[in-house]
């Protein structure tokens, strides 16, 4: 057996693994793979990889043996015990500077406790995202990496290589400057704003079904037709040709049992939110609204039991109400990626990791699973103003949103009279009323704590200064505050 000869090493011949090794190879790299299961790397390389330069090791010591160095050992193993067990057999095949790579869905704080852990080994760790599904492995994904920055110069042509392009950019670059767990937390945002986007169209196709009575190739031409302006969009076209999918004469959409499944980093993005104080409600809807659909056998009994409400038939404009549908999901989704770039500035203010905001939406723009010609709206706004503290208020967003809110109002009210639930639709608005208000009504928050906990209180005029007032004429005098919370 010849050594040193493969460029990279990759663990895991699962499709993903498998898809991403074919694209290496395309690009010139020399790629040794293993699988636990011994057998799948003969399989693949007798029929897949066969003709390539793609190398199979039958142990991991072989597959190390064949690395130059540094050694550069990729993981695409399942999220979990998986990833730290083949860390633990790679530690005492590896030397000091050579790096593990994992390329799973993990945890963004498996990743950081990984980093660590291998940094205390002499070891280099990177967490990547890797998006865009089966076919984005095999033509163009869309990689996240971040985690030792030492690393990155040993992987950066590898990666930028086989990465999506858009834009003539790659859609891969180092995602921060910081020690580790960002490339996780931006993939875990990414797979949240993806539930977000999925949970909108959903909202926007049962609009047209329920109050408009469209049939199923009319919304598909309504979504293609969007997929050429500003809500131009992978999503969107496949959920065109998703809807025109007809098997022996029936959509066979119609016949897809209606209870979502979920894998986590969506609930993830809700507890990360939760956890910052971030304000991240598109997404969480999004989660629950999996949840709820999950529930379809209580559902077809309270189905039977909760009665809708009694309107008309919709006897509006339906094209200028397409149109306002359109506007809806434009401006619910500015909102979403709003909320979801919001999530990540205060995650990186307390992990100190210098994010740029501009790239990560350029490696989204293109590979991934939420690309979208709107992700180079927020990558400009980003180039023209890097310290931009919400997206909402850059000019090209705020127009677009003036724009889109008359209908995006008529859309929810619409739904609401009609009892048709927008959870997605609903909060993103409800969000952007929030958060254009100078004034919300917490001050009664502030007052009704005070009154039944002592908790106190800031007044307009002097924030910093707490005050408590005797409410009730026998309250004691001392405030919450003093003891505890
Ligand atoms: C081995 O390959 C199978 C699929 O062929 C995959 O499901 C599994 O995750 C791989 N496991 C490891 C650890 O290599
Ligand atoms: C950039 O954004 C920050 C924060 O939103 C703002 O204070 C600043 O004025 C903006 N700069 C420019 C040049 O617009
Ligand atoms: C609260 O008000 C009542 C009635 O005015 C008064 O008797 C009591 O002393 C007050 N308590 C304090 C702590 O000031």
């Amino acid at each position: 057996m010849s050594k040193e000869k493969a460029d990279i090493g990759l663990i895991g011949l699962a499709v993903m693994g498998q898809n991403l090794i074919l694209n290496m190879n395309d690009h010139h790299f020399v790629v040794a793979c293993f699988n636990r299961t011994v057998s799948k790397v003969d399989r693949f390389l007798e029929n897949e990889a066969k003709g390539t330069h793609i190398l199979g090791a039958h142990s991991i010591e072989e597959l190390v043996e064949m690395l130059k160095k540094p050694r550069r050992v990729m993981l695409l193993v399942q999220a979990g015990k998986a990833v730290d067990e083949f860390i633990e057999t790679l530690i005492p095949l590896l030397e000091k500077g050579d790096i593990i790579i994992d390329g799973g869905n993990s945890l963004y704080r498996d990743s950081m406790r990984r980093a660590d852990y291998l940094q205390s080994k002499n070891l280099l760790f990177i967490g990547t995202g890797v998006s865009g599904g089966e076919e984005g492995a095999r033509n163009g994904p869309s990689l996240m990496p971040g985690g030792h920055e030492e690393a990155w110069p040993h992987i950066k042509d590898i990666f930028q290589s086989i990465s999506a392009k858009a834009d003539n950019e790659p859609c891969c670059d180092w995602v921060c400057m910081c020690p580790s767990g960002s490339g996780h937390f931006v993939k875990m945002v990414h797979n949240g704003i993806e539930y977000g986007d999925m949970q909108l169209i959903c909202e926007i196709y049962q609009i047209m079904k329920d109050i408009l009575g469209m049939s199923e190739t009319e919304i598909a031409d309504t979504f293609t037709t969007w997929n050429k302006g500003t809500l131009e969009s992978y999503l969107i076209e496949i959920t065109a040709n998703v809807l025109r999918f007809k098997e022996k004469d029936v959509f066979i959409l119609d016949t897809i049992r209606d209870a979502a499944g979920q894998k986590g980093t969506g609930k993830w993005t809700g507890i990360a939110s939760l956890e910052y104080g971030v304000p991240v409600t598109l997404i969480g809807e999004s989660v629950f609204a999996r949840c709820l659909s999950s529930l379809i056998d209580e559902r077809a009994r309270a189905s039977k039991v909760l009665k809708a409400p009694n309107v008309k038939k919709f006897d509006g404009d339906r094209k200028q109400f397409i149109e306002y549908l359109g506007q809806a999901l434009y401006a619910s989704k500015i909102i979403s990626y709003a909320q979801g770039f919001m999530l990540m500035r205060e995650a990186a203010k307390q992990y100190n990791w210098k994010l740029n905001y501009g790239s990560i939406a350029l490696m989204w723009r293109g590979g991934c699973i939420i690309r979208s010609v709107f992700l180079g709206n927020i990558k400009a706004a980003y180039d023209n103003n890097a310290s931009l503290e919400n997206l909402l208020l850059d000019n090209f967003f705020q127009d677009a949103i003036n724009k889109c809110q008359e209908g995006w109002r008529k859309v929810v009210a619409t739904a609401v009279v009609y009892g048709i639930p927008t959870p997605c639709l609903s909060t993103a608005l409800s969000f952007f009323d929030g958060y254009r208000s100078k004034r919300l009504p917490a001050n009664l928050i502030q007052a009704l704590r005070d009154y039944f906990g002592a908790h106190t209180y800031e007044l307009l005029d002097s924030p910093g200064t707490f005050h408590h007032t005797n409410w009730t004429g026998h309250g004691g005098e001392v405030s919450a505050s003093t003891y505890n919370n």
